[in-house]
């Protein structure tokens, strides 16, 4: 059974046709980098326009990819939030056009679903239940996944995502946007040791909290002496290193501490910040160490896909929850 995706929930417009929720035969992603850079973030205005403009081209895409025409799928699955709302809608009212003209099923799916799931799209998958942290530029939020649906948070951001954290820190250094893999490039030269940024374990809950160590990072540079030069690559790259280290310890720590509490030994990692190289690392060493087996999908299907919306809608699609065609996005949508 093929199920067509489209994802347009933030700067990514994504297409992608999946088999029978686990298959990828094709994921289209077109990024959006180049338009919002120069903003040191993404505008939702621009970010709308292009999608409108790119849309089409990419659902073509990843028909053809897939070798298959339209009347080969059994639905489409997409992405009505949380995200952008413009963007949101670019992808909802082209998914609802295309069910309405071609009398094909329509499956709606929460984003972060998406994310959670993402690990199936991998050969070496978990089985339920296992503890899921998503780990994107909006969201950082921990859950016991019980089975395909069945969700329960056991904390989450209370300010700040962490990938935020990243971006903004990436700004503040002058290092571009998206900051998540500025950064990480950029401390592979720094020392991890060299500045002690803050950690926030909040030891009592599995909640997070990352406003405070961007708080430390400008702090530390508004600090320096004059005489100090910023810009310095070996000194950016420190800061780099030391702001990621902070963050990374934070996030696998509670990972640690969700799997421990729950009495859970399969984690999986997902969402845009698992793609950071030394938190990747980090997971599959914690892992090792507690004899907890840790699932992270390969660097494409961390961030934002549309193969990953598929997937998911696959299992709704199942279970016949389907979408009206007076689908509505929304901006905040809780899993
Ligand atoms: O999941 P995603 O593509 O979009 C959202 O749903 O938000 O995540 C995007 C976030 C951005 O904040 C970006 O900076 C971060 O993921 N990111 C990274 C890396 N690659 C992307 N953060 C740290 N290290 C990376 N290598
Ligand atoms: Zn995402």
């Amino acid at each position: 059974m093929f199920i067509l995706g489209i994802d347009t929930s933030c700067d990514d417009t994504s297409a992608a046709v999946v088999k029978d929720g686990r298959q990828i035969i094709s994921n289209i992603v077109s990024g959006q980098s180049g338009i919002h850079t120069k903003y040191g973030g993404i505008v939702p205005e621009l970010a709308s326009r292009s999608h409108i403009e790119m849309i089409a081209a990419v659902v073509e895409e990843a028909l053809k990819k897939a070798g298959i025409t339209l009347s080969d799928i059994s639905a489409v699955a997409v992405c009505s939030g949380p995200g952008l709302i413009g963007s949101l809608l670019v992808g909802c009212s082209f998914a609802k056009a295309v069910c309405y003209s071609r009398h094909i099923p329509l499956v709606s799916v929460n984003h972060l679903e998406g994310h959670l799931l993402s690990p199936f799209l991998e050969e070496q998958s978990p089985e339920f239940p296992f503890i899921s942290l998503i780990v994107s530029g909006g969201h950082t939020s921990l859950y016991t996944a019980e089975d395909y649906g069945k969700y329960t948070m056991l904390g989450r951001t209370r300010d700040d995502a962490a990938g935020e954290a990243f971006d903004k820190v990436s700004k503040l250094l002058g290092l571009g946007y998206p900051g998540g893999p500025a950064i990480d490039r950029l401390a592979k030269e720094g020392n991890p040791k060299a500045i002690n940024f803050p950690r926030a374990y909040l030891p009592d809950t599995l909640d997070f909290s990352f406003s405070g160590i961007k708080t430390a990072v400008l702090n530390f540079i508004r600090r320096l002496p004059s005489d100090q030069p910023v810009t310095a690559h070996s000194f950016l790259a420190d800061i780099s290193a030391s702001f990621q280290a902070a963050v990374v310890d934070v996030l696998v720590r509670k990972a640690e501490w969700a799997a421990h509490k729950t009495g859970t030994n399969r984690v999986s990692l997902s969402g845009g910040v698992s793609a950071n190289s030394l938190l990747r690392q980090q997971m599959f060493e914690m892992g090792k160490k507690r004899q907890v087996e840790v699932f992270i999908p390969s660097v494409a299907l961390c961030t934002d896909n549309a193969a990953m919306i598929a997937a998911a809608g696959y299992h709704r699609f199942l279970k016949k929850e389907l979408a009206g065609l007076d689908l509505n996005p929304k901006a905040c949508l809780a899993l």
